[in-house]
């Protein structure tokens, strides 16, 4: 394995950068984070050591490594100084592709000749996010999932050039922070977990924007429907499993005629019309009144139960 990183940057102190750093920070790692924007940056100075205290409370950290990462965490005054001794800089900036290549054009110029440099991004193929870098070898794309510090998946994204050994740096980092990255066999525009996401809510905003359903009943249907069964096997193994020993031939046999009838009637639509992005905003306002920060807690003590769950009965 390749040394751990003894500096990384964290170029965007919003919601994903903010995470990126209390992951960091959570292993005991250095970790800066810079934002053009003053009040990002005073953000960025409180964000930080809640989220990466709150992992504490959650299990997911120990609170004498996290007190020592929180000790090496700091905000960068420019992105020079976040970036010139870094060996990791992790791009977290708004998803704007023109943004993004003028940043890493910038940080190509002031980052170590072997610093890894990922972007964040949700979903840009890395060879438009790239296109302004001289040296590509080097970039790749490392997409996590909101919350960075809590879900442990990350896509892997290379461009055409990113040479073998950044991919492998970037998955034996990605481990060493407990993440489980998954890597991507062509730079697809949306990733693979952003085109499930897109397809799955297409369909869940189609039920409720059409009467079908309520959004909390929805989102019960989902949570405690199929994403729990997912969070168990995927949906293949899923449907592996779903027809006695005769398993997944059998399974087409029996159920993809169903299957073929519903794909025949999903939604396909490719837009949300004014009136219809109001009403799906408010149908979804008025099911969840409470405050953001504490629905977000909430989520976020379940997550906790969750990935504690699976790591037991994986080793058990
Ligand atoms: N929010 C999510 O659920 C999520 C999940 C996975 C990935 N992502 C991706 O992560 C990236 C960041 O998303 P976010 O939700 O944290 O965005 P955000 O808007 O919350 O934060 C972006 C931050 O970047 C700062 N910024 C803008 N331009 C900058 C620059 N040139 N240099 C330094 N700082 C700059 C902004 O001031 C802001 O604080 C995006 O590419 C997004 O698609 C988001």
């Amino acid at each position: 394995m390749t040394a751990l990183p003894q500096k990384v940057a964290v170029i965007g102190g919003g919601d994903i950068g903010c995470g990126w750093a209390a992951l960091c920070a959570s292993a005991g790692w250095p970790v800066t984070v810079f934002d053009s924007n003053a009040s990002g940056l005073e953000r960025a100075a409180t964000d930080v050591p809640r989220r990466t205290r709150a992992l504490v409370a959650l299990e997911r950290a120990t609170s004498g490594i996290v007190e020592r990462g929180l000790k090496e965490f700091t905000q960068a005054r420019s992105l020079l100084q976040a970036v010139q001794d870094a060996d990791w800089v992790i791009e977290a900036i708004p998803e704007d592709m023109i943004a993004k290549q003028k940043v890493f054009g910038s940080i190509e110029q002031v980052a170590r000749a072997d610093a890894l440099l990922t972007s964040s991004s949700s979903g840009i193929p890395p060879a438009d996010i790239f296109a302004r870098c001289r040296r590509q070898d080097r970039c790749l794309v490392t997409h996590p999932l909101n919350p960075p510090e809590l879900i442990p998946l990350v896509e892997v994204v290379p461009a055409a050039r990113t040479s073998a050994a950044a991919v492998v740096q970037a998955q034996e980092w990605l481990r060493a922070l407990g993440r489980m990255p998954i890597l991507l066999k062509k730079p697809i525009p949306g990733y693979v977990v952003g085109r499930i996401a897109a397809a799955v809510w297409r369909q869940c905003i189609d039920l409720v924007l059409d009467g079908a359903i309520d959004v909390d009943q929805l989102d019960r249907a989902v949570s405690l429907g199929p994403a729990l069964g997912w969070a168990a096997a995927g949906p293949h193994l899923t449907y592996h499993l779903a027809a006695g020993d005769g398993g997944v031939t059998l399974f087409v046999q029996q159920l993809l005629a169903s299957f073929e009838g519903w794909w025949g009637q999903l939604a396909t639509w490719q837009r949300l019309e004014p009136e219809q992005q109001r009403a799906l905003t408010q149908s979804i306002e008025r099911a969840y009144k409470s405050n953001i920060e504490q629905l977000r807690e909430a989520r976020d003590r379940r997550l906790g139960a969750i990935l504690r769950a699976l790591e037991q009965a994986r080793t058990t």
